[in-house]
């Protein structure tokens, strides 16, 4: 190839990653708050070797059949590739890469703290006091105000014990809480390590106080938690999904609310994101909401930043990038950008 290959961002990261990225691309970097709209990014892959993408962005088979005679890698700044058709891609010898690990305890930390603002009713208190509710009950302290739940000797339940799952369960351990879990394998180091017990997936949801899902999207888990499951679970228990927002049927998550068969949410993820601040998710006082943040911290986003960088860059070099999602297509097409 002469000259850079060239490197279509959909969104403007740190500074320094993007200079790495330059000295080894001619870099093009779609610069607004918003994701580029289909086309865009159809126009911008048609005429790139490679792309850096968020989970904003769609990559259809679609767009790799046209794209893939030139495009070779899709770099993911995420853990979960659901947006991208993975399968699609190896058929056409384009590399997937992802950024796993760097967020497993960002991810878990926003996990608990929902569990803690939900449990502890944290949302709840904060407008109770901003809005002079406490005030205007000339209640200092009182024995029945604002009675949460406690954590200690309680069940906390991991749905995909992975990474994320593995730190959650770790800082429940700590909590004095009971861990049992549902994955497609056992876990043996986890069940050794912190005792943690296996479960199927319907015991899972007849035993939890709290259940965490950490299960990845995809076509077996998408509602993998709908009516059904929500109605074996105890009404005092606690749902929290910091993993995809199709794991839970959201139609269904509504009913369980409304007509109490679990006590409240936590949710950082949604089928439809953004979520229309009219949903009627937001009416619920026992559900916390965040938009998809549970891996914003300034030292995560640029470790995954960075990864994704470091990914693309490996490649340019002949390598097989260290995150290859899809490791069939060293089968299609060696590393690299020379033909
Ligand atoms: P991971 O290490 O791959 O863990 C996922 C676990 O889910 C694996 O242990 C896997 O089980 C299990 N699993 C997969 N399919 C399953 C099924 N059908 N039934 C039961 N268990 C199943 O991934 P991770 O790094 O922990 O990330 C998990 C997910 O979190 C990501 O895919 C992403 O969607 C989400 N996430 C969200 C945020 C956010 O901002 N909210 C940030 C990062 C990640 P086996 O090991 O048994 O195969
Ligand atoms: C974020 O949701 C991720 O998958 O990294």
């Amino acid at each position: 190839m002469s000259g850079k290959p060239r490197l279509f961002m959909t969104r403007k990261v740190f500074d320094e990653v993007i200079d790495r990225l330059r000295e080894k691309f001619e870099v093009e970097v779609w610069d607004r708050y918003q994701p580029p709209p289909y086309e865009v990014l159809l126009e911008e892959a048609l005429k790139s070797d490679a792309l850096y993408t968020l989970l904003t962005d769609k990559i259809d088979c679609s767009l790799l059949e046209k794209a893939s005679p030139r495009l070779r890698i899709v770099a993911q700044m995420a853990v979960g590739y659901d947006n991208i058709d993975v399968e699609c891609a190896t058929k056409y010898g384009v590399y997937v890469t992802n950024t796993p690990g760097v967020l497993t305890d960002a991810v878990a930390e926003l996990t608990w703290a929902l569990i803690l603002a939900v449990t502890k009713r944290i949302v709840e208190a904060d407008v109770f006091v901003r809005w002079g509710e406490w005030k205007r009950l000339e209640t200092g302290w009182h024995p029945m105000m604002m009675l949460g739940v406690e954590l200690k000797g309680k069940t906390l339940g991991i749905l995909g014990m992975g990474r994320i799952g593995k730190r959650v369960a770790e800082i429940g351990k700590a909590f004095g809480m009971k861990i049992i879990y549902h994955s497609r394998k056992r876990k043996e180091d986890v069940e050794k390590e912190l005792g943690a017990e296996y479960r199927s997936l319907e015991d899972l949801l007849k035993e939890s106080d709290i259940l965490s899902i950490h299960v990845p999207l995809s076509p077996e888990t998408k509602h993998l938690i709908g009516e059904k499951e929500l109605r074996m679970m105890k009404p005092t228990a606690i749902l929290i999904n910091t993993a995809r927002g199709p794991v839970v049927d959201t139609e269904a998550l509504v009913k369980a609310l409304r007509e109490g068969w679990i006590a409240g949410a936590g949710l950082d993820v949604f089928e439809e994101e953004p979520l229309d601040p009219n949903h009627p998710l937001t009416a619920f006082k026992n559900v916390v909401l965040a938009p998809h943040i549970g891996s914003a911290t300034k030292e995560t986003r640029m470790k995954m930043a960075m990864m994704a960088a470091e990914n693309l860059i490996a490649f340019s070099e002949g390598k097989v990038p260290p995150n290859l999602v899809n490791k069939d297509v060293v089968k299609i097409r060696p590393p690299g950008f020379e033909d």
